[in-house]
């Protein structure tokens, strides 16, 4: 009998419009629709090897055995793909990223991307990259975004199956390029998850719940025509709502740093006086990612690590999906 093992390698991505709260948290359902691009050079590659006779699942990421809260969050993700195949029997999982974790990269969208599809490829199971994405985001939210490539949409859907992401525009349509801005590389005290459950406690989370479908219809718009002075404003304004409703919650998350506000005044100053295609957008972390268009990055990165405070400028182009690889 041929090993029940497969290789997949995954990118993250970065949120256009964010994911922030669930409507539920367990399936994380999410509680508003979100558009994000691949960051093609970057993955994780994940080797998954399902046997019979091990006594438990073991986790290696980077080289080093997990334990505790991250192990079972992935044990308990296998246990999904257990019972879609109806396998008895535990997974041996190693992972590796090129990218380094505290870069302001999203590490769980592509390992849970990738988990996803080596663990279903290496029993068998043939999953539509739908069905894929949607397995993808029990594991992290942000993870059902990183199965399929170009720009991809998120859909809060009604129930599991309802609630994937799938590509609108494909890279070669507008290869736009995300420059980050590494100001900090301390571990966030509030990881996604826990400011996930915080957010209802937010007084304008409902107002940006009520008013997120129209940000996301401007930006898939303002991607669909290549309308990059539309698609900074509407990329900020989401990133400005997401980060009031984080500072506003019980307990407040305040993810910036002055170096921070310092990038967003200098990005908003280039684009407003320079006439450069640029804007930003920070996840939960004090990193920014700053968004510009091909024919604007080179200047754009020369002048960010002349920023002070910049530690580092990491480059990623759009691109990229889940795929099988060979080992
Ligand atoms: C701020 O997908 O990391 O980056 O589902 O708990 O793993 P979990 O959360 P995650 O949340 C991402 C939050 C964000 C915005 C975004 O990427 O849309």
């Amino acid at each position: 009998m041929s090993a029940l093992t497969a290789t997949a390698s995954a990118p993250p991505n970065i949120a256009l419009i964010k994911y922030w709260g669930n409507r539920d948290d367990a399936q994380r359902l999410p509680a508003s629709p979100s558009i994000s691009f691949n960051l093609a050079e970057l993955q994780t590659r994940t080797t998954v090897t399902w046997r019979k006779d091990l006594a438990a699942d073991s986790v290696k990421v980077n080289g080093a055995l997990a334990s505790g809260p991250a192990l079972e969050r992935v044990v308990h993700h296998l246990d999904h793909v257990r019972r879609l195949a109806a396998y008895q029997g535990y997974a041996q999982v190693d992972s590796e990223s090129n990218f380094p974790i505290g870069t302001g990269i999203a590490s769980s969208a592509a390992a849970f991307a990738a988990l996803s599809l080596a663990a279903t490829a290496a029993l068998g199971l043939e999953l539509t990259e739908r069905e894929l994405s949607a397995l993808a985001r029990l594991g992290s939210g942000s993870a059902a975004r990183s199965i399929p490539g170009g720009f991809v949409a998120w859909y809060t859907g009604d129930c599991h199956e309802d609630s994937y992401a799938e590509t609108f525009a494909s890279v070669e349509h507008w290869p736009l390029i995300d420059l980050v801005a590494v100001v900090s590389r301390t571990h966030k005290k509030t990881g996604s998850t826990s400011g996930h459950a915080i957010a209802a406690t937010s007084p304008l989370q409902a107002a940006r719940i009520a008013t997120a479908q129209a940000r996301f219809d401007r930006c898939k718009a303002a991607i669909q025509a290549r309308d990059f002075q539309e698609l900074a404003e509407v990329v900020e304004l989401d990133n400005n709502v997401m980060h009031a409703v984080m500072m506003t919650g019980r307990p407040p998350l305040l993810y910036w740093q002055p170096e921070t506000l310092r990038l967003i005044h200098q990005v908003r100053e280039w684009r407003e006086r320079d006439g450069r295609h640029v804007c930003y957008t920070i996840d939960a972390g004090p990193n920014v990612h700053v968004i510009a268009t091909p024919e604007a990055a080179e200047a754009i990165e020369a002048n960010l690590r002349g920023v002070p405070g910049v530690l580092e400028v990491r480059q990623a182009t759009a691109g990229g999906k889940a795929q099988l690889v060979n080992p």
